[in-house]
């Protein structure tokens, strides 16, 4: 268990799909235009959402993924949303092939530690690498071990939604500084990778690959949610507060700022930003 679960992924999926930045998609669409397959490997892919948001963009009318996460049961929800996802599907063993809007898919899913395994994945040599909203977990130093394992086989990565740590609720409430500042702190705590970029994850991945004389072009994705997203904002209010209580923050002062929340999400002129970055990044 990732402590990631599937309901939360399935509730921000249309959300994570609107925020997409186009310019950096169609930079990606440029870089693998002309090619009728394309092999992607998809990090940290939860329950599938990144394919869903992503695969139909691509001109490759056939396309072999691999999924890769290290929660079993999200591999699965992965697996069966798929395939309620698809036009027709296939399954060929542990492999499914699927026709969706005139491409032809292979996904393969694979259960994997990127912390003890991202440099055996790199030696798949995939056309694309690619991940959604997974680069705020892991460590400066793995970012670092990430960017040199694609430079030594010159693969591209498309990554979206890497948290930028900028997030404006609506009303304001006199505890939302306190909050956030506790949510930065819990973003920086270990999350299997050794202390985590968080919100610099962005700025440190930018680094990274430009010392790996790659390109970098990167532009912003924030979620922008008003009252039609009252569920996403009250989930996401919660977890904030789960996480800035388990900084120390007093619980009272948590619980007080997460019920206000809920209510207020509900209540008409209601809207929550929460800022993120796409990056696509190439040799
Ligand atoms: C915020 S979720 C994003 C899921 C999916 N990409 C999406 O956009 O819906 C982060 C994902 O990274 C996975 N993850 C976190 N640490 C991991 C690790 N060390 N190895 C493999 N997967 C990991 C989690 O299980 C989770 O599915």
């Amino acid at each position: 268990m990732s402590g990631f679960s599937a309901d939360w992924l399935a509730l921000r999926e249309p959300a994570d799909h609107a925020a997409r930045n186009g310019d950096v998609l169609a930079d990606v669409a440029r870089h693998v235009a002309g090619r009728d397959h394309l092999s992607i490997i998809d990090l940290g892919c939860g329950a599938g959402s990144n394919l869903r948001g992503f695969a139909l963009s691509l001109p490759a009318r056939r396309q072999s993924w691999t999924l890769i996460d290290y929660d079993a049961a999200l591999l699965k929800a992965a697996r069966e949303r798929l395939i309620a996802w698809a036009d027709e599907t296939e399954e060929l063993g542990e492999e499914l092939l699927i026709e969706k809007s005139g491409k032809t898919l292979t996904i393969d899913f694979r259960q994997a530690d990127l912390n003890a395994d991202m440099e055996r994945i790199a030696g798949w040599r995939p056309d694309l690498v690619t991940a959604a909203a997974l680069f705020d977990l892991v460590s400066p130093a793995w970012i670092d071990r990430f960017a040199a394992a694609l430079a030594r086989w010159k693969l591209p990565l498309y990554t979206v939604l890497v948290y930028d740590g900028r997030e404006q609720w609506t009303p304001p409430h006199p505890l939302d500084a306190a909050i956030h500042d506790a949510f930065l702190a819990h973003q920086r705590r270990d999350k299997g990778f050794g202390p985590s970029a968080g919100p610099d994850a962005a700025r440190l991945m930018e680094a990274a690959f430009s010392k790996q004389n790659y390109r970098v072009a990167s532009g912003e994705s924030p979620w922008r949610l008003g009252v039609e997203d009252a569920a996403l904002i009250a989930q996401l209010a919660g977890g904030v507060a789960s996480a800035a209580a388990e900084t120390g923050l007093p619980a009272a002062d948590v619980e007080q700022w997460r019920a206000f929340r809920e209510t207020a999400a509900r209540a008409p002129g209601a809207s929550a930003r929460v800022g993120h970055r796409d990056l696509f990044t190439a040799p």
